[in-house]
């Protein structure tokens, strides 16, 4: 019985064999593999076990769905976030800093990645709890709900200077204060992974997110 997953790649492989007929014989041998000598969650279980990871604003939204994929993929993670407590905004009441308690894998912590001080207390916490890092996931950051409450959206022309100024610290100058403080050991060890989250915004497909840098 193939997941989901494998009927997708499945149906995938079939569309690309439709349009390149010539790679026809690599197909089989690659899910005969997949299949049947390494079953796909035993690889990703094998791979992340061990394995440290730092997600900036975990407390919701995308940073939270990673902390879970990236616990039950056997990973320690820790997670960062300025605030805990559910917005209520986009249905978010759940108190995600409650369901990761008593989990010895997860650890999180209270951070504003605008503060150098906190940012490299937070670091600080990790290595103590975990002694390492792996992966850094720069994901916090400030969506348009956030930076014009209530309406979400104003037009350049409302937009001040202060605005520009704090999407920037919590955005650009946060991924830089935690790669300072979280890179170095990737360093000395010369093995890590750095993942910067951005948006299909910047680069000015969509006229109502011309507000922001
Ligand atoms: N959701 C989307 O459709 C979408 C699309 C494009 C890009 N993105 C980007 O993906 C990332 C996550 O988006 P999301 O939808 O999950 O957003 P979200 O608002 O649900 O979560 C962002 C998190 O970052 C935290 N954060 C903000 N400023 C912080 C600070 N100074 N210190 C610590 N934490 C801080 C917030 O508290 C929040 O928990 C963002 O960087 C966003 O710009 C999202």
């Amino acid at each position: 019985m193939l997941t989901r997953r494998e009927q997708t790649e499945q149906e995938e492989q079939k569309e690309h064999l439709a349009k390149h007929g010539r790679r026809r014989e690599v197909f089989p041998l690659f899910l005969w593999f997949r299949l049947f000598l390494c079953p796909d969650s035993e690889v990703q279980r094998m791979s992340l076990e061990g394995h440290v990871v730092v997600i900036t604003g975990a407390a919701r939204g995308m940073g939270r769905e990673y902390a879970r994929g990236f616990l039950r993929e056997g990973a320690q993670v820790v997670a960062l976030d300025v605030s805990w407590a559910p917005s209520g905004v986009s249905n978010d009441d759940e108190d995600f800093a409650a369901e990761l308690s008593g989990n010895d894998d997860a650890l999180v912590l209270t951070t504003d990645l605008t503060s150098d001080t906190q940012v490299k207390r937070a670091a600080e916490a990790t290595l103590q709890r975990f002694g390492t890092v792996d992966v850094l996931i720069n994901n916090a950051g400030l969506r348009q709900r956030n930076l014009y409450p209530p309406s979400g959206a104003i037009t350049v022309i409302e937009t001040e200077i202060g605005d520009w100024q704090r999407m920037i610290d919590s955005h650009l100058y946060a991924a830089l204060r935690t790669i300072n403080a979280f890179a170095t050991v990737m360093i000395e060890k010369r093995r890590g992974s750095i993942i910067n989250v951005g948006s299909g915004g910047s680069l000015g497909q969509n006229p109502a997110t011309r507000e922001q840098p």
